[in-house]
């Protein structure tokens, strides 16, 4: 037995791949695609069990390491990256503490922007470090520091483009030529665009990790993660580590974020486009120092962004005020219709102060080389209406 494929044509394409692709509906013909709640399969007899478990016949056999919603899931979101394979995991975090277990070993280099989600920095420098793997961080946006940083040991380079929360794009093919001109593989979180507004692998990344906390859901519903990728590595490297141990996502939160999917291009056009213009509209306030969003053509690298991601910049729009912490504080109180929340990619606004809440366990010279100062506030914008998020941004600001 081999696992199915689902009957699209070849040539489907995107929208019709992120509603539909992932595996023939069970026996009952369901429309909606199935939630199997179930830790473990069934086998005809043991021989057939034996056959299975060594892997000799393809078939579920306990859900930490294959179900059916779940390789749904994968195979969708796989289809929308545009690799050959995804393994999901149970967290964003977990995706990227899979990709270092799978990739590496003691006496390796990272190279990493310095730029990345505060965890990712946290679990690489610290976590790894505790077991022989080395990091070095470097300025997001400068190929030639990742060049400089590479040692005989480098296996990985890791980015976040955009990232969290000043938006720096990198040069995804740039760092790809430097990874592979020297035998390591460049992994790059794409959670801020989202397969629907940029596709790293086109780009030369290897693997591309998700948190599907973020816009795959896009509802904030549930805690996820991926890795997408080539088969002949998910299967050999990736799935053994995750047979052994078990950072799995639940096929529940794998059916919602299977679900998101569906509506993940169209949320993603309406929360760029809203993002835009609230950050127009931002750049025009007498309070805001700084807006950096990477449609905006005061942004370093929009031309780059722009060729990257779709000629979209995403909904994730931050700015500083004047006043520091204060005014940061003055500006995220006075919201009525925002969530204040450090999550992102919700249809709900969400509105945070990076420097005490995602950045918070950073000390102050990794912010400082963030950039992430005291009077930085990062909107992630939803599907309200656009004057209400001033009306709820104005009333802060007309206090500093
Ligand atoms: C860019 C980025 N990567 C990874 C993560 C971690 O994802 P999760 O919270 O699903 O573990 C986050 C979480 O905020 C993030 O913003």
């Amino acid at each position: 037995m081999t696992i199915p494929r689902s009957k699209l044509p070849a040539d489907a394409r995107l929208d019709t791949l992120a509603v539909r692709e992932g595996l023939p509906p069970s026996p009952w013909g369901e429309n909606s695609e199935a939630l199997f709640l179930t830790s473990s399969f069934v086998h005809p007899d043991a021989a057939t069990a034996a056959r299975r478990f060594a892997g000799e016949e393809e078939a579920f056999v306990y859900s930490r390491f294959g179900n059916p919603t779940v390789m749904m899931m994968e195979r969708r979101l796989a289809a929308l990256e545009g690799t050959e394979a995804c393994i999901a995991t149970a967290s964003g975090m977990a995706a990227i503490m899979l990709t270092a277990m799978a990739l590496l070993k003691a006496g390796d280099h990272v190279i990493c922007s310095q730029s990345v989600f505060g965890s990712t920095i946290k679990l690489l420098a610290g976590e790894f470090g505790k077991f022989g793997v080395q990091t070095s961080f470097v300025p997001q946006t400068d190929p030639a520091a990742w060049r400089a940083a590479l040692q005989p040991n480098t296996k990985l380079l890791f980015a976040e483009t955009p990232s969290n929360p000043l938006t720096e794009i990198c040069d995804i093919a740039a760092l790809a030529e430097v990874a592979h001109g020297a035998g390591a593989r460049l992994a790059v979180d794409n959670c801020f665009c989202s397969p629907a507004l940029q596709r790293p692998a086109e780009f030369g990344a290897d693997l591309v990790v998700h948190s599907g906390t973020k816009y795959l859901d896009g509802q904030g519903r549930v805690v996820a993660g991926a890795v997408c990728g080539p088969e002949a590595l998910i299967e050999g490297q990736f799935v053994p580590v995750m047979r052994s141990a078990g950072m799995s996502l639940s096929p529940f939160n794998a059916w919602v974020v299977l679900k998101g999917l569906e509506t993940l291009s169209i949320r993603m056009q309406a929360q760029s486009a809203r993002a835009l213009e609230l950050a127009r509209w931002l750049e025009t306030q007498p309070q805001v120092e700084r807006v950096y969003h990477p449609a905006l053509a005061s942004h370093p690298q929009h031309a780059l962004a722009m060729r990257q991601q779709s000629g979209q910049g995403g909904a994730v729009v931050s700015f500083v005020v004047r006043g520091g912490r204060t005014g940061a504080f003055a500006v995220i109180d006075g919201t009525r219709v925002c969530s204040i929340t450090a999550n992102l990619g919700d249809t709900k606004t969400t509105i945070t102060h990076p420097a005490s809440t995602s950045h918070g366990r950073l000390t102050e010279a990794q912010r400082q080389a963030a950039g992430i100062v005291q009077g930085l506030v990062r909107v992630a914008v939803g599907l309200e209406d656009l004057e209400d998020l001033k009306a709820d941004l104005l009333r802060g600001l007309a206090t500093i």
